[in-house]
């Protein structure tokens, strides 16, 4: 007999949406690689110095058990200066870290407006606060304004937090960040803003593109440090309460091994060659530029950032679109529901510096001769 896991496992594939895992093959329009630190001789470099000098590969326990190491507490404070924040707190991952702050900062009593694409990881928080939470359309200020508002005239007490990205992980578009800082301002709002891809490309030696706002008592932030940045974990800034707050009574701080401090020797590198990549956001400036022009041949909109969806609709045309791609030689990847909405199926290409312009006019090449295919 079958087994209910084996039977979902059907059904998924009925619909076009079993996943598998796959190695890496092509050229890579598909990491958030961007700056191409992953690999970087710079990163090794790091990690070679921190095992010499003593670091250790694991730290032991949870950080309120012996598992604090030097190591940890130097990145926190490199990266507090860096991204201009009051403080910094060290986690294993981004996911983790979003569901955390999600999860432990708002209260029984406060509301949580989140943006309706925001990533799974927010999603998990939401699932876990006791704090009311409300949907807003993609990038709908005004809607924001009148949750806030709504929210106010009924609660004489508690907290409102707004939930973004402020670079979208499977869309490639930008938050009106100036416009929900200013809203956040006047109604004493929270903004808990997501910059996994936006850190290391954004602002002022890849500072994201919070960096002017942050330092302020109502701004966290999350840095994830496994895409541009090239290695692994997530740093959450904010105020200094928050963060003595998080360490009191975040779950998945305290009862989870804290990450390895080698790995937060490598990130306080990482941080060191983000400030002096202007060079390699440059080249990725160029690799966006010269996508886009492939794109306006096709007739197909630019973001303008790193991250460029072709929207397709249906899975299957999704799929097999990155299938005749990925036959040429280019790793792009076709996402599908629930990641994106019903009926949004499509290709997320993303861009690295390390990518040449004969790469992405190929790209360019493939695309068009295989979606022409399937229009025929
Ligand atoms: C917007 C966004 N937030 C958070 C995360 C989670 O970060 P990590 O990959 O470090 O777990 C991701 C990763 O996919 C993301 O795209």
């Amino acid at each position: 007999m079958q087994s209910r896991y084996e039977q979902a496992l059907e059904a998924l594939n009925r619909r076009g949406r079993l996943r598998r895992l796959e190695g890496r093959a092509g050229v890579d329009f598909t990491s958030n690689d961007y700056l191409g630190f992953a690999e970087s001789d710079a990163l090794r470099d790091a990690a070679l110095a921190a095992l010499e000098r003593g670091v250790p590969a694991g730290a032991g326990g949870s950080r309120l058990l012996r598992g604090n190491h030097p190591e940890h507490e130097a990145l926190e404070a490199e990266a507090a200066a860096f991204f201009g924040a009051q403080s910094a707190l060290f986690f294993g991952s981004g996911f983790a870290a979003n569901a955390a702050i999600i999860s432990t900062l708002p209260q029984r009593g406060d509301l949580v407006i989140y943006d309706a694409l925001v990533h799974a990881s927010t999603r998990e928080g939401l699932g876990l606060t006791k704090a009311q939470t409300q949907e807003i359309p993609h990038h709908h200020v005004q809607a924001i304004e009148d949750a806030l508002r709504d929210y106010r005239a009924t609660h004489a007490t508690g907290r409102a937090f707004i939930a973004i990205e402020s670079l979208y992980s499977m869309d490639g578009d930008l938050a009106p960040l100036a416009d929900i800082v200013a809203l956040a301002a006047r109604h004493d709002a929270m903004l808990l803003v997501d910059e996994a891809h936006a850190t290391g490309i954004a602002g002022p030696q890849g500072r994201g593109f919070a960096a002017q706002f942050e330092g302020a008592a109502n701004i966290v932030a999350l840095h994830t440090c496994g895409k541009a940045l090239g290695a692994s974990g997530a740093l959450i800034t904010m105020a200094e309460p928050l963060r003595r707050f998080m360490i009191n009574r975040c779950k998945p701080f305290i009862y989870a091994t804290a990450p390895s401090p080698l790995v937060a020797a490598i990130v306080r590198a990482a941080l060191h060659l983000s400030a002096g990549a202007d060079d390699r956001r440059a080249a990725l400036q160029q690799c966006i530029a010269r996508l886009g022009a492939q794109l306006d041949k096709l007739g197909l909109p630019r973001t303008g950032t790193q991250i460029q969806p072709v929207v397709l609709g249906a899975d299957r045309r999704a799929t097999a679109l990155a299938e005749k791609i990925a036959a040429d030689g280019f790793d792009v990847r076709a996402i599908r529901p629930p990641t994106v909405p019903e009926g949004s199926a499509r290709l997320r290409i993303t861009l690295g510096a390390h990518l040449s312009m004969a790469d992405i006019d190929g790209l360019g090449a493939s695309l068009a001769r295989h979606m022409q295919d399937q229009a025929a």
